[in-house]
């Protein structure tokens, strides 16, 4: 049988199959995966930069679930660990730039606990992908977005998250309430 495809499909070639072959069967798409990113964002800073972001109409993937925090410092290493034990391929920590801090240390709070995290999630054998701190004042919407951009199609790379409760994804809660440990 020969399958003749017009040329203003634009593929413009044709093949000769056996009659046994006649059967033509579509190539399965890939399955993508998109990965589901928690951004722990300070109130004075971040959150506002994601804000302008969205009013600049700036292109950055939906792939985030922002949680707004008042101070970067604010956010517990048992948050990130949460986030991925709820289900997150990734988490983002974005602080004011130290200097900017309303709370004075919390930016560099921050960082100490960063640093903490880090080697418990070398530890659990999640690659180094899937965790970042970030700086990102409420002027700069721009740094945002190419953030969530390259994290974005980092952790695409590195795939789903090990860690996900029984091997599937769950829905993310807007808030995590539950973690107890200030
Ligand atoms: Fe933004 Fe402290 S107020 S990091």
């Amino acid at each position: 049988m020969r399958i003749d495809v017009p040329a203003a499909t634009g593929i413009g070639y044709s093949m000769a199959k056996k009659q046994s072959e006649s059967k033509v069967t579509e190539p399965k798409a890939k399955p993508t995966f998109e990965p589901r990113i928690v951004v722990f964002a300070c109130n004075w800073c971040s959150y506002p930069a994601a804000d302008n972001a969205g009013l600049a109409r700036m292109q950055y993937p939906a792939n985030i679930r922002i949680i707004r925090v008042m101070c970067g410092g604010r956010v517990n290493p048992a948050f990130v660990l949460r986030a991925f034990e709820l289900g997150a391929d990734a988490v983002l920590v974005s602080t004011c730039h130290f200097q900017d801090c309303h709370y004075m240390f919390g930016a560099r709070r921050a960082a100490e606990n960063y640093e903490r995290l880090d080697n418990i999630v070398k530890l659990l054998g999640l690659e180094k992908e899937r965790m970042r701190l970030e700086w990102i004042s409420a002027a700069e919407a721009t740094k945002f977005a190419k953030v969530i951009r390259e994290m974005t199609e980092e952790v695409r790379k590195v795939g789903p998250s090990p860690i996900k409760p029984n091997g599937k994804p769950q829905p993310l809660p807007d808030r995590i309430e539950e973690t107890t440990v200030a």
